[in-house]
């Protein structure tokens, strides 16, 4: 029996690519080297307390050295794409200016590596890293920044455009306003609703500009994007109260990004639930955000199920952890929730092409006696998500590739080295990698374009 006859075989379709994903401040390491400049994240994981067992990531994965055996490790697992981030404060130092050209050439070795072993970059221009001093001039609660993005865009655009394909402007801005504007767990560690909800405007904006510098700056046939992730919302109960609830974590935790990139508009609704808060802002500041887009990155880990809480400001909601499902060390194990937001994104906004950009999960794994990496569970959750991902193909969403969150074991912000999310092991003490049984499980859907959801590697 081949692939195609095999009972239950899912197959993806041709051309689907499947990746892995990493940023540059969780693997790179040598952050004093080849004048890099200090990011927001050197000045927070240097303050007592911020990240756990007081971990920095001066080391991370030693990628920065170690980048060529990384490439041959995508080569051996059989990878058709790699998503990456570019370290603004390597190219740009100080957040502004001409560009470091020892910087840039760092990507630029990447780049040619991946493309000569047939790997095609994904290029994240800003992964959490912002360079410190734009920080100290108000980092994203001022629309200074979003200009100083556009010209770092450009700059890395001139560089590497005629190899780069496929571009994202910003990772995940919603876990930068919340995380680290509004609940202080990630750089630049600011526990402020207003600036939050600049940090928002001003990302979209960034955004906005980012995507027209790339345009002038790329070849036709460039692919630019934007990677957002997203929480499907349940109501713990039935009743209206959490209805509610649900409806207004649903409006920040989903659509305060994706609303404005489709429609130039904040949703109407978070403005009302804002009220003095917003008064400074109008549904329209976030215009520049709605230049079209090629793709649309997905991000996608778990759900949150939420209720009534009045205390909360806002909000009025608040998270609360089901019984009787499986959990990771991080979160809920929901892949349901996957198919759920493909086809409401597919039917809300009809996005052109969407790539999964990033899906994995944390698994306390450890080497074996015989060297291998059991880390079943990681295939168990990359398997029943793919799953998903191919429903939602069936159900006409384009999906047209997945990137597992990620290639290597690294440094998980404030949960340093805690969480090991890789298809490859690091030894952080020698920096060895080996490769998961998951990594070669992976390794075997690739080559086969897809799976057989009734084999049990569990
Ligand atoms: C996402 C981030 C990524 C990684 C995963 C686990 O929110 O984009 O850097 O930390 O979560």
């Amino acid at each position: 029996m081949n692939d195609q006859t095999a009972q239950g075989f899912l197959r993806f379709p041709d051309g689907f690519l499947w990746g892995a994903a990493t940023s540059a401040f969780q693997i790179e390491g040598a952050l004093d080297e080849d004048g890099r400049g200090p990011s927001i994240w050197d000045t927070f994981t240097n303050q007592p307390g911020k990240i756990y067992k007081g971990q920095n990531a001066r080391e991370a994965a030693g990628h920065y050295h170690r980048w060529a055996e990384d490439l041959e490790l995508m080569r051996q697992l059989g990878l058709g794409a790699y998503r990456f981030s570019t370290a603004w404060p390597r190219i740009q130092p100080g957040g502004s200016g001409p560009a470091n050209q020892a910087g840039l050439d760092f990507y630029d070795r990447l780049v040619d590596g991946l493309l000569e072993r047939g790997i095609q970059p994904f290029l994240t221009l800003f992964h959490w890293d912002l360079p410190q001093s734009l920080q100290d001039a108000g980092g994203w609660t001022t629309p200074r920044t979003a200009e100083h993005f556009a010209e770092y865009a450009r700059l890395v655009a001139n560089c590497l455009g005629d190899r780069v394909r496929h571009w994202i402007t910003l990772n995940e801005p919603i876990s930068v306003t919340v995380q680290g504007h509004l609940f202080g767990e990630h750089a630049p560690g600011l526990q402020d609703p207003f600036a939050a909800l600049q940090s928002a405007v001003n990302q979209l904006r960034a955004h906005g500009l980012a995507v027209q510098a790339l345009r002038s700056e790329l070849p036709a046939g460039a692919r630019v994007g934007i990677t957002l992730n997203f929480n499907p919302v349940h109501p713990a109960s039935a009743s209206e109260e959490d209805r509610t609830a649900a409806h207004r974590i649903d409006t920040f935790a989903n659509r305060l990004f994706v609303e404005p990139l489709y429609t130039g508009r904040l949703p109407a609704d978070l403005l009302d639930m804002l009220g003095p808060l917003a008064a400074a802002i109008q549904p329209q500041d976030v215009e520049p955000a709605a230049s079209p887009l090629d793709f649309l990155g997905v991000n996608y880990y778990s759900r949150l199920v939420v209720r009534h809480q009045p205390d909360i400001p806002f909000v009025e909601a608040q998270q609360v952890f089901p019984n009787g499902n499986e959990y990771s060390q991080m979160w809920e194990i929901y892949p349901q929730g996957l198919y759920d937001l493909l086809t409401w994104l597919h039917d809300a906004y009809r996005p052109a092409c969407i790539y999964i950009t990033e899906n994995g999960v944390p698994v306390p794994d450890g080497i074996d006696r015989d060297g291998r990496i059991r880390d079943y569970r990681r295939i168990r959750y990359l398997r029943d998500h793919l799953f998903q991902v191919h429903r939602a193909l069936e159900a006409g969403v384009p999906v047209n590739g997945y990137f597992v969150w990620s290639l290597l074991d690294n440094f998980e912000w404030a949960f340093g080295y805690q969480m090991r999310f890789g298809l490859i092991y690091v030894d952080f003490d020698t920096l060895e990698r080996s490769i998961k049984e998951s990594g070669r499980w992976y390794s075997e859907v690739i080559r086969r374009s897809g799976f057989d959801p009734q084999l049990n590697h569990c």
